[in-house]
């Protein structure tokens, strides 16, 4: 059976639906608007008061986290193995995160367990999308984990056949797991590495990020990622220094395009107008979905996208984490697999 994992943080998301300009200007954090900025575990905590002040509901999160959800959503029939690698924070009595991800199947045997509060991760919601301020939390032990885990978790890795890889604020974080990733494809090296990098580690960029990206398989990115990432080059100059038979996944809100060595193919389906309530986690969504088909069947390319594409979109229509009735999901999941692509 494919076993796909998921390395990533695990945060506790608090969003409300706020004009951007006015609760940056209220906590007096200098941030952009729509995309994510690292701010203190003291920021963290003013702001999560505001936001609750303001009506923010109360979410677990993370990109990681949020696409594990999503493919363990999907994964009714264990058509895949999934494996969970990152740190797990505390809230009071419970580890959440870690119950949710056990109570999905997950094999959380990469889990480890902090006594400090998972990161939080202030997301403001608006017509336009969500901007993200995140603060470490228990991530901020990050870099000792990947450091004294690392022989141990390019085992557990080489024995997935795709992982996917997500973001952390450290900077040390890309060279770390790179590290772990060089190491896990001398064991297997057939493995798919899926990278949703996010701006958290596209805007510094640097070494250890270009060495991630050497490892890496299959790279998504939203729009305001692919402007930035791409800045005056081709995504043939990008692929150049991913893994031979790279592929971008370049997400818009209206389409998808697939880039690979010898294509652009780019996926535009006919849209329903719709009432966008919350894009926070929409692109892990996507990813994960993607993933969840893509691991069953890695020549169909156009299904994943549109299965991602689709889920994103339900997505955005509800507050919160993807949600799915068994109806909703058997209709999403039957059109598309059944679609000849
Ligand atoms: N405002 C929107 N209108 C319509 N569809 C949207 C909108 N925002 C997101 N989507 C859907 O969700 C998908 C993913 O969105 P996007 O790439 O912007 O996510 P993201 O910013 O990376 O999200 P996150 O990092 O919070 O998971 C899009 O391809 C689209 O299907
Ligand atoms: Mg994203």
């Amino acid at each position: 059976m494919t076993r796909l994992g998921f390395l990533g943080a695990m945060n506790r998301d608090l969003v409300a639906q706020q004009d951007c300009a006015t609760v940056l200007d209220a906590l007096r954090i200098n941030a952009s608007p729509l995309v994510e900025t690292p701010i203190s575990d003291e920021d963290a905590q003013r702001g999560a008061e505001l936001l609750q002040e303001l009506g923010a509901a109360d979410y677990l999160g993370g990109s990681a986290f949020n696409a594990a959800r999503v493919a363990a959503l999907l994964n009714d029939g264990n058509e895949i193995d999934l494996a969970f690698f990152g740190v797990a924070g505390t809230l009071g009595p419970s580890r959440a995160h870690l119950e949710a991800l056990d109570g999905w199947g997950f094999d959380t045997s990469g889990v480890e367990t902090s006594a400090i509060p998972p990161a939080t991760c202030l997301a403001i919601v608006e017509q336009a999308g969500r901007t993200l301020l995140t603060a470490h939390g228990a991530n901020a032990a990050i870099a000792n984990w990947l450091e004294r885990q690392h022989s141990a978790l390019a085992i557990a890795i080489a024995r997935c056949d795709a992982i996917h890889i997500t973001s952390y604020l450290d900077p040390a974080s890309p060279a770390l797991i790179a590290r772990i990733l060089e190491r896990a494809r001398i064991d297997n090296p057939e493995l798919i590495v899926s990278l949703d990098p996010g701006m958290a580690w596209i805007a510094p960029g640097g070494d250890g990020f270009a060495r991630l990206l050497a490892q890496t398989n299959i790279l998504h990115l939203n729009s305001e990622e692919f402007t930035r990432l791409l800045g005056k080059a081709s995504p043939a100059e990008i692929g150049a220094g991913l893994q031979p038979g790279w592929l971008l996944v370049a997400r818009m809100h209206e389409g998808v395009t697939l880039y690979s060595e010898k294509s652009a193919s780019p996926y535009a389906p006919e849209l329903q107008d719709m009432d966008v309530r919350d894009a926070t986690g929409a692109g892990d969504t996507f990813c994960g979905a993607f993933l969840w088909s893509y691991c069953q069947d890695v020549t169909r390319l156009q299904r994943a996208v549109a299965l991602g594409f689709a889920l994103a979109r339900h997505k955005v229509g509800m507050a919160g984490p993807l949600a799915l009735t068994d109806t909703t999901r058997r209709e999403i999941v039957t059109k598309i697999v059944k679609a000849e692509w």
